[in-house]
């Protein structure tokens, strides 16, 4: 479907819906190859992107899996396009990609790419294709990362983009990490559905809550709160998306008075980078839209606390050993959830059940493995027993 791009120029496509965009930017072979925005995943996409995170991750901890994890993308190669400030994205899809043997070099500071001699954004892109078999791309541009695609979709060779953080719009794998930690945050708790999630801080700049609240829709029941100063209220395309997909949430500048019935916080900090004419956030004040320590005793005692990272005066760090604080391990789960975006992406998810199936049927011939749970379909109960198995391997 991908090469259908050619009939469009690109100002055409972009015109498009995104759903009849998403459509055109797929694969026949593998549903999923570009990662763009929210929008294109649905449940089962999520459900096959974490358990293969889960096997990874367990796989990961003994020296043989390791060891099998790096050898099985050897031959390929990532570009790490990084055309904006990154930490922990960047990081971690290195990272991810160290795990499952991927060479990465990158490109973080575009003075020194040909850009700066004039060259065109589809011109740098698919010479990046000629070299690599993956894009990991982070731009100030809202739409770039969906550019990139189709202008390898219209070429000769085309290779996967991952949207690493397009503007102010949408951060996709940042949204996948952070569903992967509420749904690890609630694994004793019935899961996410029917859970209710308080959003605070400069929503209408942050591209995470953007696409978090949009992968928050394909669960059941859920209930958001979007607590935001005024001026910095979340935009009416999200609003617009949650009213079609029937999805209840509320607007409120009283933070404090939602904190006793949010099962998870997700707190930002102000997007100020975005700074323009008289919309300048220096001049506010973010005070009553900080959580702080003394807020605890006000909080569910299963709630999660979660921040996608940097943080500022919003979230303080006395809270950072509260056992409801999980944005460390969101911030790690972000290494996991994106090698394993990048296992499927780059076609390597098969045989890594496959060594998975094969370490669970051996884990079966020892007395410490419960053979009722080996047999479960529930991957959150497989992995646990295996796990303990591998970790007596080591
Ligand atoms: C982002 O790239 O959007 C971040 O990780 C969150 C932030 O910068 O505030």
């Amino acid at each position: 479907m991908s090469k259908e791009c050619r009939n469009f120029t690109w100002e055409e496509f972009a015109a498009l819906p995104l759903g009849q965009r998403n459509l055109l930017h797929c694969r026949e072979e593998t549903d999923i190859y570009h990662t763009l925005n929210a929008e294109q995943f649905d449940r089962p996409a999520l459900d096959r992107i974490y358990t293969l995170t889960n096997i990874i991750r367990s796989i990961s901890k003994t020296k043989n899996g390791a060891t099998y994890l790096a050898n099985r993308l050897r031959h390929q190669r990532a570009m790490l396009y990084f055309a904006q400030a990154s930490t922990r994205t960047y990081l971690s899809f290195k990272t991810a990609c160290d795990i499952l043997g991927i060479r990465c070099t990158d490109v973080r500071d575009t003075s020194t790419s040909s850009e700066v001699k004039g060259e065109s954004f589809g011109d740098t892109i698919r010479t990046f294709s000629s070299y690599f078999d993956v894009i990991v791309m982070r731009h100030s541009g809202e739409q770039m990362a969906e550019h990139a695609a189709y202008v390898l979709n219209c070429s000769d060779r085309p290779v996967p983009v991952l949207n690493a953080g397009s503007g102010k719009d949408q951060h996709p794998t940042q949204a996948l990490l952070d569903i992967y930690t509420l749904r690890r945050s609630f694994e004793t708790e019935g899961g996410i559905n029917g859970k209710t999630i308080l959003f605070a801080g400069d929503l209408a700049r942050g591209r995470t809550v953007r696409s978090l609240s949009k992968l928050l829709a394909l669960f059941d029941n859920v209930h958001i709160i979007f607590s935001a100063p005024s001026g910095f209220e979340m935009k009416s395309d999200v609003l617009q998306f949650l009213d079609a997909k029937g999805v209840h949430y509320i607007q409120t500048q009283d933070f404090l008075s939602q904190l006793p019935i949010a099962d998870a916080i997700y707190m930002t900090r102000v997007q100020d980078e975005h700074d323009s004419g008289e919309n300048r956030t220096s001049q506010r004040s973010y005070a009553d839209f900080s959580l702080r320590y003394e807020h605890l005793a006000l909080l569910k005692p299963k709630c999660a606390i979660l921040h996608p990272l940097p943080r500022r005066d919003e979230l303080d760090a006395k809270i950072d050993n509260d056992p409801r604080a999980k944005y460390w391990r969101q911030e790690r789960n972000g290494m996991w959830t994106r090698a394993a975006l990048l296992a499927i992406t780059m076609g390597a998810e098969l045989q890594i059940q496959e060594y998975w199936r094969d370490l669970s049927r051996q884990a079966s011939h020892t007395a410490i493995i419960d053979k009722e749970l080996l047999r479960s379909e529930d991957d959150d109960k497989l992995w646990k027993p295996i796990e303990r198995y591998l970790s007596l391997q080591n």
